[in-house]
């Protein structure tokens, strides 16, 4: 029983630790951090399609470091794809939709991360 109350209380610090990195930072952050957190493991820390999962995955994580690629699409674009997945934009279903996940506001954080990271300071 102790040693349960322990384990609870302890995830509940992680937890609230996580949250207070995420709502610590400025808006302009927040999209970086949720990036970090949704994204990373299949598009990579860098952003460049290389997360820790792409090895298994039959179709490769879009390189959001591509300014080419990345020009190509909209705002309108990636955020459907983030909100409703790949196959809304006619990609692969291996792209998750996010919108049980992430609102409205947050997903916009996101695209104006995605175009920092692909087209700012290259
Ligand atoms: C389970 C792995 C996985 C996760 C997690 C994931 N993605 Fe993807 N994503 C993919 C794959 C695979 C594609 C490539 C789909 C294709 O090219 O058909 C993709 C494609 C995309 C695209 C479309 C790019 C284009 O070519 O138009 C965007 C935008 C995107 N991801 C953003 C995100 C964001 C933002 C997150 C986090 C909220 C995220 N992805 C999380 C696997 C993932």
């Amino acid at each position: 029983m102790i040693a349960n109350a322990m384990v609870r209380m302890i995830v509940a610090a992680h937890l609230a630790l996580l949250a207070g990195a995420v709502y610590a930072d400025g808006a302009a952050d927040r999209g970086k951090e949720l990036y970090r957190i949704y994204c990373t493991q299949c598009h990579g820390v860098l952003g460049n399609g290389k997360g820790v999962n792409a090895a298994t995955l039959s179709v490769q994580p879009r390189d959001h470091t591509d300014t080419a690629e990345m020009s190509a699409r909209t705002d309108e674009d990636l955020f459907k794809a983030i909100k409703h997945g790949g196959k809304a934009v006619n990609k692969s279903v291996l792209m998750p939709n996010w919108n049980a996940n992430l609102g409205d506001d947050d997903i916009h954080l996101i695209v104006a991360y995605l175009r920092e990271l692909c087209c700012k300071n290259n």
